[in-house]
């Protein structure tokens, strides 16, 4: 029974932005992204480069965020800076990121730090990547080192989006570009890996009083739209529910959410032109956020806490931002009302940041000017900081007591 008294948005509450390492940071040079984006294929369009040298200007970025009154922090340790070489962690690194953690605390932010964002050492790449067989040891020797550093830290996220890393696999096994958007089964060695590694770093982090820890799902929401029922189900296992599965039992899941995928009788209905689209070619569909904690909290049986760790926009319109945001965090407190146990939003992204091999998507709150680095904070920032003082009154019914 929902309590029609309680405030929809808790106290203690998250309300936050995110980014991660490889993205935002600059010179990444010990990972197997940059080695792609410098070495490879040549079908990257960008470079990631200085990025928002976010490396050296963290404690600019956190003050924002602090500014903007918001209290929490999504980033992510780099696992390439940590472990430069297999059974060689730098203290250096450690103590960067030390400093990071205790920089939010003196800012009064709560810090979500996530362990894997996509890159890992380019040294394990070379020696066969995710499914060799010594790459569970390599992750659980990197979770080892990072340890002492995660003291007061309570959110950890082991694994960013196995899913996606996982279908990642599939389309470049398969020569697909990343914005292909036919099905694709994720790649099981994969899956079995990263699970496999989340269950064991997760055993570690145990032991530090006070962390809870999860992996993030990328939410897809598969809808019928012609495919019928048991199709529709069956591609939603396969992109979103195993890896929900896996999450059962963990301290929390986080959820991300951007959009939808529509199955369709002849497979996935990409988004054309009579569809609203953001940047990034994606399906304008805020609802996504709420369909998506909804769908999460019935696969985990509602024993597990949510935390949406992502959900945002790339569009080149800030006025667009606000509208998005506004009808996902409505959707959202709507889910809440209902009993879905949500304890933050983490806005993605804070920074305007390379996304995964173009600098042309925009997804956030905060710009970069690409040469002097400069942060100049969005209409859409300042919009979101001032909703979280009072989020009911700011989303109307939606969000109200
Ligand atoms: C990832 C981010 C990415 C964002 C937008 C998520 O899949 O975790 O790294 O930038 O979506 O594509």
């Amino acid at each position: 029974m929902v309590n029609a008294h309680a405030p929809v948005f808790p106290d203690g509450f998250l309300w936050g932005a995110s980014t991660a390492a490889h993205q935002v940071e600059g010179n990444n040079v010990g990972s197997d992204f940059w080695q792609a984006e410098n070495h490879g294929t040549g079908d990257l369009a960008d470079r990631s480069g200085d990025a928002c040298d976010s490396y050296h200007r963290w404690p600019e970025d956190l003050d924002i965020v602090r500014d903007l009154g918001l209290n929490a922090y999504r980033f992510s340790i780099e696992w390439a800076r940590v472990v430069p070489a297999p059974g060689h962690p730098s203290r250096a690194m450690l103590d960067h990121y030390r400093r990071m953690i205790e920089g939010c605390a003196e800012r009064g932010l709560t810090p979500v730090v996530t362990l894997h964002h996509f890159t890992s050492p380019a040294w394990l790449r070379a020696e066969g990547g995710w499914t060799s067989e010594a790459a569970i040891s390599h992750f659980t020797a990197y979770v080892r080192a990072v340890l002492p550093i995660l003291d007061g830290v309570p959110w950890v996220c082991t694994i960013n989006e196995p899913n996606m890393v996982a279908m990642m696999v599939t389309r470049r096994a398969n020569g697909m570009g990343h914005a292909d958007p036919s099905f694709v089964t994720p790649d099981p060695g994969m899956t079995a890996a990263l699970s496999r590694a989340h269950a064991e770093a997760r055993e570690l982090l145990a032991s530090v009083p006070g962390l809870r820890s999860g992996w993030t799902v990328a939410n897809q929401n598969v809808q019928d739209h012609g495919a019928g029922p048991d199709r529709t189900a069956e591609m939603s296992y396969l992109i979103d529910d195993q890896y929900l599965d896996v999450a059962k039992g963990d301290d929390f899941v986080g959820v991300q959410a951007y959009s939808r995928l529509r199955a369709g009788r002849q497979g996935v209905i990409a988004p054309g032109p009579a569809d609203r689209r953001t940047m990034i070619g994606w399906e304008y569909y805020p609802l996504g956020l709420e369909d998506a904690v909804r769908h999460t909290a019935a696969r985990l049986g509602g024993s597990t806490p949510l935390l949406v760790t992502e959900n945002g926009i790339a569009t080149g319109d800030d006025g667009e931002r606000i509208e998005y945001t506004r009808e996902a965090l409505t959707g959202l407190a709507r889910a809440m009302a209902d009993g879905v146990d949500v304890r933050g939003y983490l806005h993605w992204s804070l920074l305007d940041n390379y996304e995964w091999g173009s600098w042309e998507p925009t997804f956030g709150l905060v710009a970069v000017d690409r040469t002097t680095f400069r942060r100049t904070v969005k209409p859409s920032a300042r919009w979101l900081g001032q909703l979280t003082q009072s989020p009911a009154a700011a989303l109307g019914q939606g969000g109200a007591a």
